[in-house]
Formats: C-alpha cells, sequence, structure tokens
C-alpha cells in the first residue's frame, strides 16, 4: 500500500479505535466500581421497591444518585440506555486497523521468514482462524468448566492464553504475534457484549414488558462474563501499547512474558476492585512494583560487546544503512519521521538502530532488504566502538 494513504488511513482508524476504546472501557470501569461501591438502600420505599443498593457520586459540579434494581423496577424505564456500540466500535475500527497495519502488506508485516515461512495468504488465514477459534474455545469453556466453577476456569483461560502467546510465536513477527493475542482477547470481550450480554439484557426488558419474573440465569452469566471482560482489559491494552518497544515484544521468551504481565495486570483489576469494595489488599500492589522491577532486569537487553573488534568505518555503516534501511527510512514519507539519509541522522538513531536491527531484529520487518547477519554484527561493532 502506498505509505502516505497507509499513515493516513492509520491515523484515521486508530482515533476513533481509541476514542470508541475509551468510551467503552470508560464506562466499564465506571459500573464495575458502581456495582462494588453499593450500599444498601437508606430509604425503606426504595429497598420495598426492589432497589438492591444505591451509590452516591460527587461529579461534574452536581451529586449523582444511581440505584441498582435486585431485578427490575416494577414499570418499564423510559428513555432505557444501552451500551453496546462502544464495544462494537472499538472491535471495528480495531480490526480495520489490523486488516490496514498487518494483512495489507502481510509479507513483510505479518511475516517473518525467520519465524515461519509463510504465504501472506497463510499468514492472514492463520491469523483470522486464530481470532475465530478464540472466542469458540472461550464460550465453550464458559458453558461447561465455568458452569461448575470460575476459578477452575479462570486457570484452564491462563493456561489457553499462555498457548495462544506462544503459538502466535512461532507464527507470526514478534510485533504482529503481541497484537495478533490483544485481537483474540479483544475479540473475546466484544463477542460477550454481542452474543451474551445484550442478549441478557434484552430478555429481562421483555420479561419486564411482559411483566413476567425475569429469569435470572442469563443475567448471573452476563454479570460473569462482564468480570471476564473487566480481568481481560489491562493484558489488551498492554499488547496495544506494546508495538513501541522492541525489548518486550522483541524478547527470546516474549510469550512468557506476556503471560506474567496479563497475571499481573489481572491481579492489578483485583486490587482496584476490592479497594472500590473498601477494603484494599496492600500486598498487590507491592508485589506488582517488585515483578516489574524484575522483569525490567530480566528483559535489560545485552549490549555486550560483539566479537568483532576491527575498527568499523562510518562509511561502511553507511553503506548498510543505504541499502538495508534507507529504501524506507528516507523522504518524507519515511516510518515516524525515523530518516537515515544524513551521518547526523544515522547517529542520532544508534541506540534505536541496535535495539531495532540488532538486538531484537524486528528490523527489516520481515527482512524485507535481505540485510545479513555479518551485516548487523557490523553495526552492532560500530554501535559499541562509538562507546
Ligand atoms: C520495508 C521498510 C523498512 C525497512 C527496510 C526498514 N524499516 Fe525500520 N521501520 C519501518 C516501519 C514501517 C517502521 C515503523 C513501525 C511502526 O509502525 O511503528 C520502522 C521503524 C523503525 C524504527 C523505530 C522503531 C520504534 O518503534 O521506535 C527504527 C529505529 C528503525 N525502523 C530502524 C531500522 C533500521 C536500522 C533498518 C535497517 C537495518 C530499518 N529500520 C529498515 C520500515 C522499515
Amino acid at each position: 500500500m502506498d505509505p502516505y494513504l497507509r499513515d493516513v488511513l492509520d491515523i484515521c482508524i486508530r482515533m476513533l479505535h481509541v476514542i470508541a476504546g475509551i468510551a467503552w472501557i470508560g464506562a466499564s470501569f465506571y459500573f464495575v466500581r458502581l456495582d462494588l461501591a453499593l450500599r444498601a438502600p437508606k430509604r425503606t420505599e426504595d429497598a420495598a421497591s426492589g432497589v438492591a443498593g444505591e451509590f452516591w457520586a460527587v461529579h461534574g459540579g452536581g451529586l449523582y444518585h444511581s440505584q441498582k434494581y435486585r431485578l427490575a423496577p416494577a414499570e418499564m424505564p423510559e428513555p432505557l440506555h444501552w451500551f453496546k456500540w462502544e464495544a462494537y466500535t472499538t472491535w471495528l475500527s480495531g480490526f480495520a486497523l489490523l486488516v490496514v497495519l498487518y494483512y495489507v502488506d502481510a509479507d513483510l508485516r505479518l511475516v517473518d521468514p525467520q519465524v515461519a515461512p509463510l504465504e501472506a495468504w497463510e499468514a492472514i488465514a492463520l491469523s483470522i482462524g486464530g481470532i475465530a477459534l478464540a472466542w469458540l474455545a472461550y464460550d465453550a469453556l464458559c458453558r461447561t468448566v465455568g458452569r461448575r466453577s470460575q476459578a477452575a476456569l479462570a486457570i484452564v483461560g491462563v493456561a489457553l492464553v499462555a498457548l495462544a502467546a506462544w503459538g502466535a510465536g512461532e507464527l507470526f513477527s514478534a510485533r504482529a504475534a503481541y497484537l495478533q493475542v490483544g485481537v483474540m482477547l479483544g475479540t473475546i470481550m466484544v463477542a460477550n457484549v454481542l452474543f451474551v450480554i445484550i442478549p441478557a439484557h434484552r430478555k429481562l426488558v421483555r420479561a419486564m414488558e411482559e411483566k413476567r419474573e425475569p429469569d435470572p440465569a442469563p443475567l448471573l452469566e452476563a454479570k460473569n462474563r462482564s468480570v471476564h471482560n473487566n480481568y481481560l482489559t489491562l493484558p489488551v491494552l498492554f499488547t496495544m501499547l506494546i508495538g513501541h518497544f522492541a525489548f518486550v515484544f522483541g524478547a527470546d521468551d516474549a510469550w512468557l512474558v506476556f503471560v506474567l504481565v496479563a497475571v499481573l495486570t489481572a491481579l492489578i483489576r483485583v486490587f482496584f476492585s476490592n479497594w472500590h469494595a473498601g477494603r484494599p489488599v496492600w500486598w498487590i500492589p507491592a508485589v506488582a512494583v517488585v515483578s516489574v522491577v524484575a522483569l525490567a532486569i530480566w528483559l535489560e537487553p545485552d549490549s555486550s560487546a560483539p566479537a568483532q573488534t576491527e575498527p568499523v568505518t562510518f562509511a561502511e555503516v553507511q553503506s548498510v544503512i543505504a541499502a538495508r534501511c534507507a529504501p524506507c527510512h528516507s523522504g518524507t514519507s519515511a516510518p515516524l519521521g525515523i530518516r537515515f539519509e544524513t551521518r547526523r541522522q544515522v547517529e542520532a538513531w544508534a541506540g534505536a538502530i541496535e535495539q531495532q536491527a540488532v538486538v531484537t531484529r524486528a528490523m527489516p520487518p520481515g527482512n524485507a532488504t535481505g540485510i545479513t547477519d555479518e551485516e548487523r554484527e557490523l553495526l552492532a561493532a560500530w554501535i559499541s566502538q562509538r562507546g
């Protein structure tokens, strides 16, 4: 695809994706917090009319009073606000972004021949198949294991996330692998809204309209799925942001890093949930801080001096960069505005060049320009000799 067109599409769709995502996750965080902070209603007439709990808040220049009904009020309220298009828009724009950034030019972006020698169409088919499989497997588990025990479901779920992260790392380029797992989990979250939560709400409203007692089973399952979404949110956000950090997605055990971070971020949601319910559990943030420091130490790239000791001239480096990097990294359409046309530009980016081309080998994408291992070592030697 024309690089300029891709950039324009990238900005437009990304804006939509981030804004819809904020609206969705913001509402979801708000309702989780509200649910956890509910207190028994003060007024007896509220309790008598079926109110299970109430929540007072001050925000934006006023006091708000929310009430949650055990099942439903006697009268159908009008208008009743639904929350679904935030989720659907987030998924639709996210998938469009995946197509623009990874499926178009999949041979460069999704495939890394050093990881798996896939044709572009094979990689796209595996990616889409993986996304569909993630939802089918998760939904089947919820209907079987989840019926008996949510704790057992969590354990099986973490094992399957580990399998998915490892599998994606064996199939796709390092950067795409993280995103693939994020899209699989994000799809589960949106499908929960589309196939479980909203249908349960429809049944509830229909029962109210027909003046029947609503069936609590679908509502309970909707609540479970909503809790799962709450725990999936932070791991998914991590995968969405990590594309900027080659030392994470390019790590040797990138899949394991993701599993650890996913568990850690889920724990952080546990902390906030408890905090909002008035029972903060302080060991969680302590464990989180220690774990992040440990992860940072573990992931620090190995920059020990390469074997080559012959002095490397800039002319040698320049010829490698000109052949292997500058085809993309030059002119006004250079990716991220990173241009390697002059010595100053190359020197200014030396650290990033080492990260991308030597340590993680994320560049060139899919080794599009056929850089050799000797050339990578030459770049490493030059950078280490600069001190
Ligand atoms: C086929 C085109 C192409 C080639 C060849 C290429 N790059 Fe890149 N490079 C990109 C793209 C696209 C990005 C932006 C990735 C993104 O979307 O964030 C990028 C980003 C980068 C970044 C910034 C990474 C970040 O996220 O901060 C560095 C540094 C870099 N490239 C170095 C190199 C070096 C060094 C070479 C040569 C060894 C090289 N690139 C070859 C396309 C290329």
